[in-house]
């Protein structure tokens, strides 16, 4: 059966898509090769884990030996990479975990993928290499790369090596660089699942600034359909952007949270800014729905509501990351800013 390979498919958005892509395509087997780094949780694949077209590995990107024997064991045809360190506040505590995965364990994959003659391979990148935009505009493919924290920089790095062996060699990449993402299974140290967990246990929501910095928000569905379309039907060397055409500043989407889980608006507490916070994100995501034949389905407002109800039907989940090594970040990150709010 033609395999995929996917990284980091115990994260977030990878478990999201693996979902997917059992689900949708019945001819096609995946093998997730992930570390299970904090953001890591087989949970998130309950309930495909007895598949048998699902194979789990745990281990490393950037370990080459590894890649290079599940390539050949289950003769990979494409690789997904999601696997990275995502999360910009812990890349401005320690920027070593993002360069060593991001960049490094990229390079390993497309080294790895060469040697194997896999025909397609998919960065999973970010519109955050694009940098930070002004109060009208939106980023396109050719938008040049200005990123900002260490993250979108591993990031945009990751995206120029993919670039390099697609010119120099001939790699068969393709890159998609996607705007914020919402829904279930979403580590809670993001915004939107941040808050819903703080909101439901009555503590404080920490706003950075003044709030007025804007995000374009998707659906995690409507990002991973986008990948699957870029997998499909993406040109050898393009990029795509993919975005949710639903951009709002984080002050609007905390009152529209606490309005929706009934939590008053004195639960706001605004804390020293993110250094270095990038003001505004946008998308032109134009080029994708007119190459890809794909667009964003699900509209923020239902979007945001079933993503509040899923975290509320899901307490233990929460409860389970938030009671573990979580904590140490949670003080690190936020002890201070809290405790001067
Ligand atoms: P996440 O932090 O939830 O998950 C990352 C996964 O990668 C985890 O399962 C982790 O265990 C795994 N991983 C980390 N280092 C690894 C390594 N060295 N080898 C193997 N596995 C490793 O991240 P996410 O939010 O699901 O993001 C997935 C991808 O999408 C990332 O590449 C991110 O840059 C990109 N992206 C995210 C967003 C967003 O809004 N979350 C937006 C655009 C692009
Ligand atoms: P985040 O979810 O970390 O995503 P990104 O930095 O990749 O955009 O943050 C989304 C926005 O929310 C960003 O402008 C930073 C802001 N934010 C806060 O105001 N407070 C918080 O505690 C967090 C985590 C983020």
């Amino acid at each position: 059966m033609p395999t995929l390979m996917v990284t980091g498919g115990c994260g977030f958005i990878g478990s999201n898509f693996i979902r997917l892509i059992l689900a949708n395509q019945p001819g096609l087997a995946v093998v997730n090769l992930d570390k299970l780094t904090y953001a890591g949780n087989p949970e998130n694949l309950a309930e495909i884990a007895d598949d048998s077209r699902y194979i789990f590995c745990q281990g490393d990107i950037a370990d080459r030996s590894l890649v290079d024997s599940l390539l050949v064991e289950h003769r990979i045809e494409a690789i997904v990479n999601f696997a990275a360190e995502s999360h910009v506040d812990r890349s401005l505590l320690d920027s070593s975990p993002f360069v060593q995965t991001n960049i490094v364990g990229t390079q390993v994959l497309i080294d790895a993928a060469r040697a194997a003659s896999v025909r397609r391979f998919v960065q999973v990148s970010t519109d955050e290499v694009y940098g930070s935009l002004g109060s009208t505009g939106a980023f396109t493919e050719s938008t040049p790369l200005a990123p900002n924290s260490p993250y979108s920089a591993s990031k945009a790095a990751a995206d120029l090596l993919v670039r390099a062996a697609v010119h120099s060699h001939g790699f068969p990449g393709v890159i998609t660089r996607c705007s914020n993402n919402y829904g279930r299974f979403q580590f809670p140290e993001k915004l939107i699942p941040l808050f819903i967990s703080n909101a439901l246990d009555h503590q404080p929501l920490p706003v950075y600034g003044t709030g007025e910095n804007v995000r374009d928000w998707i659906h995690v569905d409507d990002h991973c359909r986008g990948i699957a379309a870029a997998l499909r039907d993406g040109d050898v060397g393009e990029v795509y952007n993919f975005g949710g055409n639903a951009e709002m500043s984080n002050i609007d989407l905390t009152r529209k949270l606490l309005g929706l889980l009934d939590r008053p608006e004195s639960l706001i507490r605004f804390v020293p800014d993110r250094p270095g916070h990038d003001q505004r994100y946008a998308i032109d995501c134009s080029k994708a729905e007119s190459e890809l034949g794909w667009s964003p389905e699900i509209g923020f407002g239902e979007g945001l509501s079933v993503t509040v109800a899923w975290y509320l039907a899901n307490t233990d989940w929460v409860e389970r990351i938030r009671s573990g090594e979580y904590r140490e970040f949670y003080k690190q990150q936020y002890g201070e800013r809290l405790g001067d709010g």
